[in-house]
């Protein structure tokens, strides 16, 4: 009773109305329906916009020094995209550090073609409206050329088991002014705030159905989001300071929803509400 009275209040103060957690069913249904019907035709899903523009951002050379991505390393070598996305995050050698797909390109934007880190994080996230930005995009086209397949990132090497076992701890840990976890909303089957389902990430099972959708096109907001920009308004939720796109936590993160999703197909960018 205790525990429900303060979660009323808590949605009441992050502005979610705990009577529209009560929606009726059919309007569920409807809006099952109306993805199903995007889902029908795949052509129907505009997140393949950004995958050519990805792509095209990918082969052109741009920067300070004016050259392509076309020699950044996504783990299997200089140049290769394909499959790439569906081993990351992994332990990069040359940077000392796990990275997910988002790092990555911006280690590779910032290393070889020039550009400022600093420019590249202060913003990273389109707002509502709004186009994915170029490195979202390009994260989107990555993403798309692992489609079909299953996740398999190793995480195997003792740099990259310490970044999960991170992520694992700070999935679970309650902080913040609000003091919650990610468990908080993400570790029960079948809860939602409104309409939107809080899928069990912490589940294996459920995990694999759903973190292969990232970079996903967010049909109520009309562009695509990336799984770090999925964070950071998770973070927001959560009145966490906010997530960086490429800092140790939001990699950690990502690193221990990638091992949970293993063997989860991939097929990005998926629709979402
Ligand atoms: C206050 C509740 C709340 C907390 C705490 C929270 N999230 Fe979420 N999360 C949501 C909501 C709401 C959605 C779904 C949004 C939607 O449907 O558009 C979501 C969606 C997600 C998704 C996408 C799921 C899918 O269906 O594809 C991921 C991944 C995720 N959250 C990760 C996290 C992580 C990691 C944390 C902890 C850092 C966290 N969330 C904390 C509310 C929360």
């Amino acid at each position: 009773m205790e525990l429900k009275r303060t979660l009323v209040a808590v949605l009441l103060v992050i502005g979610l109305s705990p009577v529209a957690m009560a929606q009726d069913l059919d309007t569920e249904k409807a809006i099952e329906r109306y993805r199903q019907m995007l889902k029908a035709d795949p052509w129907s899903n505009p997140g393949l916009l950004d995958v050519d523009r990805g792509e095209t951002l990918w082969a052109t050379p741009r920067g300070p020094k004016n050259v392509s991505l076309e020699q950044c390393d996504l783990g299997k070598g200089p140049g290769k995209v394909d499959g790439a996305f569906a081993e990351l995050p992994r332990y990069f050698a040359d940077a000392d550090r796990v990275m997910d797909v988002e790092t990555r390109i911006l280690w590779c934007m910032e290393k070889l073609q020039g550009f400022n880190r600093a420019d590249l994080i202060k913003s990273p996230h389109p707002s509502g409206g709004q186009p994915v930005k170029e490195l979202g995009a390009m994260a989107t086209y990555v993403a798309n050329k692992s489609s079909g397949m299953k996740f398999a990132a190793k995480l195997d090497q003792p740099k990259e088991r310490e970044t999960v076992a991170l992520g694992q701890a700070l999935f679970n840990r309650r902080s913040g002014p609000f003091d919650f976890a990610c468990t908080t909303c993400h570790a029960e089957t079948g809860k939602r705030i409104r309409l939107q389902g809080l899928p069990f990430l912490s589940n294996p099972e459920e995990a694999r159905k759903v973190i292969g959708e990232w970079p996903a096109y967010r049909v109520s907001s009309t562009h695509v989001m990336t799984m770090q920009h999925r964070l950071v308004d998770c973070f927001w939720q959560m009145r966490m300071p906010p997530l960086e796109l490429g800092s140790d936590v939001s990699v950690a993160l990502i690193a221990y929803l990638a091992k949970t999703a293993e063997g989860g197909e991939i097929n990005a960018p998926a629709l979402k509400r």
